[in-house]
C-alpha cells in the first residue's frame, strides 16, 4: 500500500489535507496522527472492519483494547455511565493526557475493546488531533503508531520508519510534547485506579479526588498467573534491540556503578549507550552518553525518553545503561516506561 505523507505546519492553512485524511477514516482507511502524548495511529472506532487493520498494521495482539479519542466532552455517546468524579476528571484535564476507563455503548464494538465491557476514552490536547477528529465525524480508536512491542513515536519519522507501506496516510506535525502515553484511570471502580502513568500525575488526580490509588502491577514485575486490569500491561514494551538495565539509587553510586558496568561491557566488545541528564553528563568518559534532560525538570526526561530509546539503536548499542529517577511526579512514568524496556532488569545501588 503507498502512504501518503503530509506535514502540517499549520492546522489552519493546511486544513485541506486534514480533510483529505478525515476522508481516509470515514471511508474504513488508517491514519497516523500527531497527539501532545505520542503518535497514534487512527481508525474509526465505529467500524469493525477499520479497526481490524490498526490491529494488523501494528502486529497488536487481538486481546489489547484501543483507546478512543473525541474531540467533545460529551462522553454519554460511547459510555453508559459516567460516575462523578470522571465528570470532574474530564472537566479539569481534558483536552488532556488523561484517559478515564468507563463502562461502554454497545455502539463501541467487541474489536474495539477486546470484548471488554468498559472503554477508554480521551480527548487530545492538539489541534490536528481534534480536527481529525471532528471532521470525520466520528470517534476514533487509536494506539501508539509503532510495531507493537516497539517505543511508542513522538516524531513522525519514527511512525514512517514503523509503519510506511503499512497505513493509507501520515500526517506529520510538531514533536509530542508530553512523550508518554496518557495516564489511565478505571473510573468503573470506587475509589478509581490509576492502570497507566503518565503526564497528569497522581499528585495532579488526587486534587480532585484524594482517594484514587496507584494500581500496584505498575511498578512490579507482571506475574504470568495474574491477569492485569489493562490488558497491555503485561505485553513486553518499548523495546530497543538493546538490552537495557536500569540503575537507580542515590546519584553518586549510581554514577559510579553504571562507569563499573561501562568498563566491563566495553572490555566484552560490547557497545553500551547510557542514558542521562545534563547534570551527569560529564562524569562519563567512556560509552556513548544520551543526555535526554536534566534532573530538575523531569519533563524534558519524559519528552525524550522514548526517542532516545530509539537512537540506541540507530546507534547499534548492544547494551543501554539508564539512570533511575525519583518515583514522584512525572517520575512514576518515566520509571514505569524504563523498567519496562529493561523487562525489569533494575539494579539498585
Ligand atoms: O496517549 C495515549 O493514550 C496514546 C495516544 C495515541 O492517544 N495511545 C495509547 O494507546 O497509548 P495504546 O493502545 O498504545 O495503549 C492503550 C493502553 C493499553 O495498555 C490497553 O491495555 C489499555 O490502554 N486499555 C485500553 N482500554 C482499556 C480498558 N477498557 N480497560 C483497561 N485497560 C485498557
Ligand atoms: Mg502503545
Amino acid at each position: 500500500m503507498k502512504t501518503k505523507v503530509y506535514i502540517i505546519k499549520d492546522p489552519k492553512v493546511d486544513e485541506k489535507k486534514i480533510v483529505e485524511a478525515a476522508e481516509i477514516i470515514k471511508n474504513g482507511g488508517i491514519v497516523v496522527f500527531p497527539t501532545e502524548t505520542v503518535y497514534g495511529l487512527g481508525a474509526d472506532a465505529l467500524n469493525e472492519k477499520a479497526v481490524e487493520k490498526v490491529f494488523m498494521a501494528k502486529g497488536r495482539p487481538q486481546d489489547n483494547p484501543l483507546i478512543i479519542h473525541v474531540a467533545s466532552k460529551n462522553v454519554e455517546l460511547y459510555a453508559k455511565e459516567v460516575p462523578e468524579v470522571a465528570k470532574q476528571l474530564i472537566d479539569k484535564f481534558w483536552p488532556g493526557p488523561l484517559t478515564v476507563i468507563l463502562k461502554k455503548k454497545d455502539i463501541i464494538p467487541g474489536v474495539t475493546s477486546a470484548n471488554l465491557d468498559s472503554i477508554g476514552i480521551r480527548m487530545p490536547d492538539d489541534e490536528i488531533a481534534r480536527k481529525l477528529i471532528e471532521l470525520s465525524n466520528t470517534t476514533i480508536a487509536a494506539p501508539s503508531a509503532n510495531i507493537s512491542g516497539r517505543p511508542s513515536p513522538t516524531d513522525f519519522q519514527r511512525c514512517i520508519e514503523d509503519l510506511d507501506e503499512k497505513v493509507d496516510c501520515i500526517l506529520g506535525g510538531e514533536q509530542s510534547n508530553i512523550g508518554v502515553e496518557s495516564t489511565i484511570v478505571d473510573c468503573t471502580v470506587v475509589p478509581p485506579i490509576v492502570l497507566r502513568p503518565g503526564g497528569i500525575t497522581l499528585e495532579m488526580l488526587r486534587g480532585v479526588d484524594s482517594g484514587i490509588q496507584l494500581d500496584k502491577a505498575i511498578m512490579q514485575k507482571p506475574q504470568e498467573n495474574l491477569k492485569p486490569k489493562a490488558p497491555g500491561m503485561k505485553y513486553k514494551h518499548y523495546s530497543p534491540n538493546a538490552k537495557v538495565t536500569v540503575i537507580t539509587g542515590e546519584r553518586k553510586k549510581t554514577i559510579e556503578k553504571i562507569k563499573e558496568m561501562v568498563h566491563y561491557n566495553i572490555e566484552k566488545g560490547k557497545k553500551v549507550c547510557i542514558l542521562t541528564v545534563e547534570e551527569n553528563v560529564n562524569e562519563y568518559t567512556d560509552g556513548v552518553s544520551i543526555v535526554i534532560g536534566s534532573i530538575k525538570d523531569l519533563s524534558t526526561v519524559a519528552r525524550n525518553l522514548f526517542e532516545a530509546l530509539r537512537k540506541c539503536d540507530d546507534l547499534g548499542a548492544d547494551i543501554v545503561l539508564a539512570e533511575g529517577y525519583e518515583e514522584k511526579g512525572v517520575g512514576i512514568a518515566i520509571m514505569n516506561r524504563l523498567n519496562k524496556a529493561a523487562g525489569f532488569d533494575i539494579i539498585e545501588v
